[in-house]
């Protein structure tokens, strides 16, 4: 198997095959993810609540997401990796826009990047494209919005909630992006914005119309905290996995179990 294209991603929708996305922050599950045939690999700044400990993604800066971004690369064979540009890198200016972003192709190696907005960055993102940078559109429920939207919560319920985001869909649609994220809007919602446009959607909480599901991995794997939002599906307790393992090890040395002789040099 190759490395999927963007052109591939694209011709999904018109094939009805379905797009699998998951967030990855390291060489180890990069590869893990990889080796799955998940389709999209992103390096979300999910990274600032899933890896870093923050309570939000605004924290995460641009040298954390390219350091983050390079061990992902390097443990993807064939999935498209795209870098999620955080908060401050997209907002100022083209300019910054442009450096930043061509920092995740340049020194990251990602294939393309997301950036979370509609109307209001279109003119970023038409220059991003306009310099051969592939862009991926987010819209819906904005992590990096998250105080003026009052928390994660769905968007898109009211009908002129919901037509301003159907309006950023096309908008983001004709300015050339890729794909478009949408996170946390009703079903109802997702399918008008999936069935206008030709480019796929992929949804986080956006129910099953899209063209394509992405996940944060810790979520599916179980490794945070819960409460977990209701979207998620969760396919392991890897955190009651990981304590008990570490528990049994901490026991083995307190024993004088730990090392055996088969893990002893003679
Ligand atoms: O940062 C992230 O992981 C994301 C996905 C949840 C879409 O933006």
């Amino acid at each position: 198997m190759g490395k999927i294209t963007i052109t591939e991603i694209i011709k999904r929708k018109n094939e009805n095959k379905k797009i699998s996305m998951l967030t990855a922050y390291d060489f180890v599950f990069a590869q893990i993810v990889d080796e799955a045939g998940i389709d999209i690999v992103l390096v979300g700044d999910s990274l600032g609540t899933a890896v870093q400990g923050h309570a939000t993604t605004l924290p995460v800066t641009m040298d954390e997401m390219i350091y983050h971004t390079k061990m992902v690369s390097r443990g993807v064979k064939n999935g498209l990796v795209v870098g999620d540009m955080p908060f401050l890198s997209y907002q100022v200016s083209v300019e910054e826009a442009i450096l930043n972003a061509g920092r995740f192709l340049k020194e990251g190696g990602a294939s393309a990047v997301k950036v979370e907005g509609g109307a209001n960055i279109i003119d970023r993102i038409k220059a991003l494209i306009n310099i051969g940078i592939p862009v991926m559109g987010h819209i819906g429920m904005l992590p990096q919005s998250v105080h003026k939207m009052g928390g994660y919560k769905v968007q898109g319920k009211e009908e002129t909630a919901a037509e301003k985001i159907l309006n950023d869909a096309k908008m983001l649609e004709d300015a050339g992006v890729f794909a478009i994220v949408l996170e946390a809007i009703p079903e109802g919602l997702s399918k008008r914005i999936t069935d206008s446009l030709s480019i796929p959607t992929i949804g986080i909480g956006a129910g099953i119309h899209c063209d394509g599901q992405v996940l944060v991995l810790y979520d599916l794997l179980g490794l945070l905290p819960q409460p977990m939002p209701k979207f998620v599906r969760q396919y392991l307790d890897l955190r009651s996995l990981s304590l008990e393992a570490i528990k049994k090890y901490k026991e083995d040395i307190d024993a004088g179990r730990f090392p055996g002789a088969d893990e002893t040099y003679h």
